[in-house]
């Protein structure tokens, strides 16, 4: 947050001076309440009145002023006139620059006319039809500001409703617990729903503050609007918004939005969009108030206007957040005239899709958390279900550049509007996406297959090993899983070691998991890597041969475990001696999710003889491949056809191409280098004992649960509990590990800084909930 502004620090008795000399005006002189200015009420013999606003230039530049002042002339000649105070030119124009304060500071002077009446903060209960004529008064402005342009109207400032992102730096200063997850969650809600859409908003100049301390009433009516301090070029429905925001802090406050919206609409049509994005900009106005309440605690502790609706500010963010978006939206439409908007259409009951999927789906596909989401779109980082709520997606790698990316849609639809085929054509797309990707790879990996899941990719490496080395055996680290075929399940302690699993076949050898935290030789790595010698000794003893040692470079379902140092290097110089071929599975940790490099590989010392990719190679689409050196590719070229139907067809290949150039175009990798070393470095300060580990590296992050420090007896009650508290507080998680006790981080590529924010904070709350 910046800095509290520097008020003007001016005495009355030389405020009145200067009003004497430059206006010719002179009277009695009382200094008004103001956040970031000095206001003075003069007040003649004659009973008129007078505002002089003294505005210091570094706190506000002078252009905005003018903006200020030329939005007031603006409006002196427009329907809205009376309400608004006019600008009463000094003997110099309308403004006037001063170094007049104690501190010699640059200030802007200006005289206002007086507004007669009462504020709307006086009112303990603002009647219905006063709220009616706020609505109409809002609406009456609005259209009279609409062709109003200005060269400093985009402003950039934190009440800019439309960049609410900065309190996500600031959540530490709300105490934890519900209220913070409320602000949180209006933040995640603004993010995922508004802020996406705000360029297609009608935008113009706005007053931006319509708050009850600028409000001026007589009886029933609104009479005036003053305060422009805040006025800049948004998203009209912001007007409204914000007005909202302090107008609706009464006992029934979704009725007085109904009151004041149908009014507005009565003068200025709200359109159904504006109407669907209305109450999370009014939750994101409340979050921002309350957030900028906390730090002007600390900074301001007696400037009554800081703090004065911040209690109310609190209680109309929970009494919203409980009615939720969709009762709140539909009544303020009705009261319009209008339908609720549908903003994901044809949605069907939760419950009947579970009934259904029971019948028709096998129970060994299972769902995700107690309360299974129905999920209708995706966009960014953001998953929305059927009422178009939004979760924090935190652990979808697959979703890689974001879901639903616009260029890879673009590509597969181009590509798929013009040609869907097999490899036994030629075709540009399957060679341009090769070259590509071998680009990103050392040599010698510079063959590559194209196949549709990462289990057809590592299923076919064994095929090339077995092909190359003759041998059948292969050496795989305990807790890994590369895939859901027979042989590859054969190759998956995590799934041969849980429910439904059976023994590892004769020609499988399991290495310990190379846990620098809780494997059995700590962080030593090469000792991890030595069984690898008798392995393949007793092998060979049966007449057998090595054929390939399969790892991640980081072991994703064994617990996002980043190897003990030099195992890879060393598992990889036993197995080449021991004539097998060393295969990299990077169907998780690929394509620059490590942060560092493209490859996680890069940073162990050692390239793989084939590399297997597939989740994020295509963003959702089914792809997968292999990469290998000219050798390996000639021993499997014996004779026997490689055919894959669907395997490498131009769709795959331009969809696979958008995500490479993504990747690069959005510099994602970097993304993940930073986003993750924050994330890592805050996770790390939760301060909970049942954390036993926090690691990973770039964007594939886990947190390990334990019971017990000293032991670390794992904890998956505590995992699954914290996972399921997070889905209710919509960020979206799972668990992994042979224990499943490690809640585990991988979200899509382009999670930025104020979704690891959000992260942390609800990852606070549910540690907190569950100790
Ligand atoms: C490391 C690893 N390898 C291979 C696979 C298999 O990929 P797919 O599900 O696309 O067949 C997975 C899937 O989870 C995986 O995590």
């Amino acid at each position: 947050m910046p800095p509290a502004p520097q008020r003007p620090e001016i005495s009355a008795a030389t405020a009145a001076a200067l009003a004497r000399e430059h206006w010719g005006l002179s009277g009695q002189l009382r200094e008004l309440g103001s956040y970031a200015d000095r206001n003075f009420l003069i007040e003649g013999e004659a009973g008129e009145r007078h505002v002089l606003k003294i505005t210091a230039e570094a706190s506000e530049p002078r252009e905005v002023v003018e903006l200020q002042a030329a939005a007031l002339g603006h409006l002196s000649e427009r329907a809205s006139a009376a309400l608004v105070p006019r600008v009463i030119p000094s003997r110099a124009g309308p403004l006037l620059v001063a170094s007049a304060d104690a501190r010699d500071q640059a200030c802007v002077l200006r005289v206002l006319s007086w507004l007669p009446g009462q504020l709307w903060s006086e009112r303990s209960a603002p009647s219905a039809a006063l709220r009616r004529s706020l609505g109409l008064a809002l609406a009456q402005l609005d259209l009279d500001l609409q062709d109003f342009e200005h060269p400093a109207m985009q402003r950039s400032f934190r009440w800019n409703l439309t960049t609410p992102e900065w309190i996500a730096d600031e959540l530490s200063a709300l105490e934890p617990g519900r209220q913070r997850e409320r602000v949180v969650d209006a933040l995640a809600q603004f993010r995922a729903r508004v802020a996406p859409r705000l360029s297609e908003l009608p935008h113009q100049l706005i007053h931006g503050d319509a708050n009850e301390h600028n409000l001026v009433v007589e009886g029933d009516a609104l009479c005036g609007i003053f305060d422009f301090g805040d006025t800049l070029a948004a998203p009209v429905i912001c007007e409204l918004a914000i007005a909202l925001a302090y107008a609706a802090m009464v006992p029934d406050p979704v009725q007085a939005c109904a009151e004041i919206c149908a009014a507005y609409h009565s003068r200025r049509a709200l359109s159904t969009f504006e109407l669907d994005l209305l109450f999370d900009l009014i939750r994101a106005r409340l979050a921002v108030s309350v957030v900028s309440s906390a730090l002007a605690h600390a900074h301001e502790p007696d400037n009554r206007h800081v703090v004065a609706s911040e209690a109310k500010s609190w209680a109309l963010l929970g009494t919203l957040t409980d009615f939720g978006r969709r009762a709140v939206t539909k009544y303020i439409a009705g009261a319009c005239g209008q339908s609720a908007p549908v903003p994901v259409p044809g949605a069907r009951s939760r419950t009947r899709l579970l009934a259904q999927r029971r019948v028709r789906l096998s129970a060994a596909s299972s769902l995700a958390y107690d309360s299974p989401l129905y999920i209708r779109r995706g966009e960014g980082t953001w998953l929305f279900d059927e009422h178009d709520a939004a979760y924090l997606d935190c652990v979808n790698n697959v979703a890689h550049v974001g879901h639903c990316h616009p260029r890879v849609v673009e590509a597969a639809s181009a590509q798929l509007a013009t040609l869907n085929t097999n490899t036994r054509y030629l075709h540009e797309g399957i060679l341009a996406y090769a070259e590509r990707l071998c680009a990103t790879l050392p040599e010698p990996l510079s063959v590559v297959f194209l196949v549709c899941s990462g289990s057809e990719a590592n299923e076919l490496a064994l095929r090339i090993a077995r092909a190359h080395t003759g041998g059948r055996e292969v050496v795989v680290v305990d807790g890994a899983y590369h895939g859901n075929t027979s042989t590859l399940i054969d190759i998956s302690p995590y799934k041969l070691r849980g429910p439904g699993g059976h023994a590892p076949p004769p020609w499988v050898h399991v290495l310990d998991t190379p846990d620098p935290y809780s494997g059995r030789h700590g962080d030593d790595g090469p000792a991890y890597a030595a069984p690898i010698i008798a392995a393949a000794h007793a092998a060979r003893v049966r007449g057998e041969q090595l054929a390939a040692f399969i790892c991640e470079p980081v072991m994703a379902c064994a617990g996002q475990v980043v190897p003990a140092p030099g195992f890879l290097e060393a598992a990889y110089g036993h197995a080449r001696a021991a004539g097998a071929v060393c295969i990299a599975d990077e169907v998780q940790v690929g394509f620059g999710r490590v942060g560092d490099a493209m490859w996680a590989f890069e940073a162990e010392g050692v390239v793989p003889d084939i590399l297997t990719l597939g989740k994020p190679i295509a963003n959702g689409h089914p792809v997968g491949a292999v990469v290998t050196t000219p050798a390996l590719a000639a021993s499997f070229a014996n004779g026997m056809e490689y055919f894959n139907t669907f395997g490498g067809n131009p769709v795959s290949c331009a969809v696979a191409s958008a995500v490479l150039e993504v990747i690069a175009d959005e510099g994602l990798v970097a993304n993940a280098r930073e986003t993750g070393a924050w994330l890592r470095a805050a996770l790390r300060e939760l301060d909970d004992p049942g954390v036993g580990e926090v690691r990973g590296r770039g964007l594939f992050l886990g947190v390990e649960l334990v019971a017990d420090p000293e032991t670390k007896a794992p904890d998956a009650r505590r995992a699954r509990a914290i996972v399921e508290y997070a889905r209710g507080r919509h960020v979206l998680l799972s668990t992994d590990g042979p224990a499943r006790n490690v809640v585990k981080i991988k979200p899509p590529m382009c999670f930025g800084p104020v979704e690891a924010r959000i992260l942390v904070t609800t990852l606070a709350a549910a540690l907190r909930a569950t100790s």
